[in-house]
């Protein structure tokens, strides 16, 4: 078990640092859902497949490197709500050992 430290603040703006696993194939969404930090159906409503941005989430941890935006993402988060140079889609960011201490904020629902 291969375990980092996240901290997601959610759209309270409430801080929680959880132990997130990085051999579990998880994404930051699933992560989230896992421990109920945003209410069932407001996260993750396409399943993953970056087709819906409710996972949006801006990273507060420039300095951790993360995966590329793939075409998809990019062109989700060309069509979203409350979108800052920051945004990500959380569920394309898989869960990796680089990751340790990485901070992001939920995007507020809409
Ligand atoms: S869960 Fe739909 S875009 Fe991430």
């Amino acid at each position: 078990m291969a375990d980092i430290k996240i901290t997601i603040i959610d759209r309270e703006g409430v801080s929680h640092e959880v132990d997130a696993p990085t051999d579990m194939n998880m994404n930051i969404m699933e992560l989230v859902r896992a421990y109920e930090l945003a209410p069932e159906g407001t996260i993750g409503v396409c399943g993953g497949m970056a087709m819906c941005a409710s996972c949006q989430c801006y990273v507060l941890t420039p300095e951790i490197p993360l995966p590329e935006m793939n075409p998809d993402e990019e062109a989700m988060l060309s069509e979203a709500f409350n979108v800052k140079d920051n945004s990500r889609l959380g569920c394309q960011l898989h869960l990796a050992d680089e990751m340790e201490g990485l901070v992001v904020e939920l995007a507020p629902e809409y």
